[in-house]
């Protein structure tokens, strides 16, 4: 099954002579269990695209496809919620709720899906465990190492069990064997639960970890390694 269908897509901000063209007739597909790479240079268009798949902004031109539903066809309160269910994002940055704990990170994001909570309480537990960070679950954001902060939010990405993962840079500050066990933790989740994902990064050794890469420059996708 095609997870995802990027379909020409052109990407421009703002317009006129400062108009910046982010992503230019971009085509891509994911079938289920696939995890691939997105490698580029940094203003490459990696974060556009990302935003664009998860339908945080709207495309100028072309469509995207997620399953068996257009995304770019839906409204924003129906991408909202399509969103919530379906999409799990990680942002560069992180973008932790400041005044809830590690574990209310998780929860929170999961009771915007339409997941049980007892379904959403027994997840979080797992992942915190599963993430290394069991016994940091009452703890802050501003209590938690970079490292922590960015394991919360791959948390926060899985915990509604969502069937397209998209994670942007997962690993910038964690050190090689805790980056290596993340994205392990990541592609192990893809490939058990049937998942697709989609993973910047500028770490290649994180790249064995993934199906396929696809590079991306000046807004241009070029497949295979090369
Ligand atoms: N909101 C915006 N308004 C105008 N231009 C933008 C905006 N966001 C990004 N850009 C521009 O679009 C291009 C692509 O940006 P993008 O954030 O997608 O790059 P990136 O590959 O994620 O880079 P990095 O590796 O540094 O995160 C860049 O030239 C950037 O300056
Ligand atoms: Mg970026």
């Amino acid at each position: 099954m095609t997870a995802l269908t990027v379909n020409d897509v052109t990407k421009v901000y703002g317009s006129g002579h400062t108009a910046v063209r982010a992503l230019c007739h971009a085509d891509l597909e994911l079938s289920d269990n696939e995890f691939l790479a997105l490698l580029g240079p940094s203003g490459s268009g990696k974060t556009t695209l990302l935003s664009v798949i998860g339908g945080l902004l709207s495309p100028t031109e072309g469509s995207v496809t997620i399953g068996d539903t257009a995304l770019t066809e839906l409204s924003k309160k129906e991408q909202t919620r399509f969103r919530a269910n379906r999409v799990g994002f990680v942002f560069q940055g992180f973008n932790l709720v400041p005044f809830l704990t590690a574990r209310e990170n998780l929860t929170v994001m999961a009771s915007i899906s339409d997941a049980p909570r007892s379904e959403i309480e027994d997840r979080t537990d797992q992942l915190l465990e599963e993430l290394g960070l069991a016994d940091r679950h009452d703890n802050l954001p501003e209590e938690l190492s970079g490292g922590e902060r960015q394991r919360v939010a791959i948390g926060r990405a899985l915990v509604s069990d969502p069937d397209l993962i998209l994670v942007d840079e997962p690993t910038a500050s964690l050190d090689t064997e805790l980056g290596t066990q993340v994205v392990q933790l990541l592609a192990s989740e893809i490939k058990s639960r049937g998942k697709a994902g989609i993973m910047v990064t500028h770490d290649l050794r994180m790249v064995e970890y993934t199906d396929r890469t696809v590079r991306i420059l000046d807004g241009e996708l070029l497949d295979g390694p090369g």
